[in-house]
């Protein structure tokens, strides 16, 4: 009885929000695109997103699934059909072989796949490298999930290559995984066959989990994507998450999936059977509809962009800000350094002298810092108008 005296009679106000939710900072492109919010006269290079919307095959598809009542739970692993349709695709792609059966979860988007590996494997203190500059989302995932993330940097004099001393370096008794995506958000590097058995014949022996989120893998501009869990001695110690939103033009649909040991996709159902129960049935058929009714609507998109990349980095170079040429997803990444301002003002100062709307480097870790992440999903138009905008803005400095 004392006791519930004191917590209702106690003065000092108690947080609702947890200390690490707290401390957490905001994404730094949503934080930049606040700036826009309620502007239409801004030019976009901001937003990763294609500039299409779904080939009409597969929303097709998912219309006539709805029609015939498509509109149920699945197992919490998805559909058995479309995981085999995805099984089929990454063995015929990238010779990846995984059993659709126990070795593979469809989940919420690429994103869900992130937080459920981390959740599932970290114990609290535990450290992920991670190779940035990065997508926003590692870091904070990995806070979130307990864990403390490591930066393993690059730049553009190393090409933003994979230094795999570098890596070795940063290794302690902590380190339970590192963390890849290529091609990246936001260089646009890929890494080669030679970089990936580099990692696996660190990571393996020393019993650290590889993360290789290839949602770009597709979007290769520059030779052929090669896949971490078609490496050699990889697959106990590879989790590969990929997914529909870029290369299909399918953001809104939610997709995405995850590939590995049969143990860490256990671990990671059972989160997801808690927290989501499972991907929605639409989507899933929707997807599977993406890889079985041919792949020409994705190449012709992927054609197109690499038109675009070739055109930005042309441009880029021509007006003075020197970019290292992306060989993949959609986005450009320039060093900013020699105009002495620092990317956040970089790019304020741009949207508000230009409107044109780009990303500071510095939201996607602190090697980001004196690049801008220019995204291509943009009509060639677009792109031009924003060239120009920054062309004129440079001339001004
Ligand atoms: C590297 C990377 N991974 C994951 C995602 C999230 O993808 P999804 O839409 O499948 O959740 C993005 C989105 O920008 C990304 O760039």
């Amino acid at each position: 009885m004392a006791e519930v005296r004191k917590v209702a009679t106690r003065r000092e106000v108690r947080p609702r929000v947890a200390e690490k939710v707290r401390t957490l900072p905001p994404s730094g492109i949503r934080a930049f695109f606040e700036l826009v919010i309620g502007r239409d006269d801004v030019i976009s290079l901001g937003v990763g997103e294609p500039d299409f919307v779904t080939p009409w095959h597969i929303r097709e598809t998912a219309l006539y699934r709805i029609s015939q009542g498509d509109t149920t739970y699945t197992s919490n692993s998805g559909l058995l059909s479309t995981r085999a349709a995805i099984a089929r695709y990454l063995h015929e792609r990238f010779k990846a072989t995984f059993d659709p059966e126990d070795e593979m979860l469809l989940t919420v988007g690429v994103s869900e796949g992130l937080d459920l590996v981390l959740r599932a494997i970290l114990e609290p203190g535990d450290e992920v490298i991670i190779w940035q500059p990065s997508y926003v989302a590692y870091a904070p995932l990995v806070t979130l999930a307990g864990g403390v993330p490591v930066a393993l940097n690059t730049s553009i004099e190393a090409g933003f290559g994979l230094d795999l001393n570098a890596l070795e370096n940063l290794i302690t008794d902590r380190t339970r995984a590192v963390f890849i995506n290529y091609p990246s958000n936001p260089t646009g590097a890929t890494l080669r066959r030679e970089d990936l058995e580099g990692l696996v014949r660190i990571c393996v022996p020393r019993q650290i989990l590889m993360i290789s989120d290839e949602v770009y893998a597709e979007l290769t501009h520059d030779g052929d994507h090669v896949s971490l869990a078609a490496i050699p001695g990889a697959a106990e110690w590879t989790v590969l998450l990929s997914g529909f939103s870029k290369a299909f033009a399918m953001t809104g649909w939610r997709l995405g999936y995850a590939a590995g040991p049969r143990e860490v996709i256990a671990a990671m159902t059972k989160i997801h059977q808690y927290s989501i129960m499972c991907a929605p049935i639409m989507a899933q058929r929707a997807g599977e509809a993406a890889l079985t009714e041919g792949l020409d609507d994705m190449r012709e998109m992927c054609a197109i962009y690499r038109q675009r990349r070739n055109m930005i980095v042309k441009g880029l170079n021509e007006i003075g800000l020197p970019c290292h040429r992306p060989a993949g997803a959609f986005y450009a990444f320039p060093s900013i350094r020699h105009t002495g301002l620092d990317s956040e003002t970089f790019c304020r100062k741009l949207l508000e002298e230009e409107s044109v709307a780009i990303v500071p480097g510095n939201a996607f870790g602190e090697a980001g810092e004196g690049y801008v992440r220019m995204a291509y999903a943009a009509s060639f138009q677009t792109i031009e108008r924003a060239l120009a905008g920054l062309e004129r803005f440079l001339k001004r400095l």
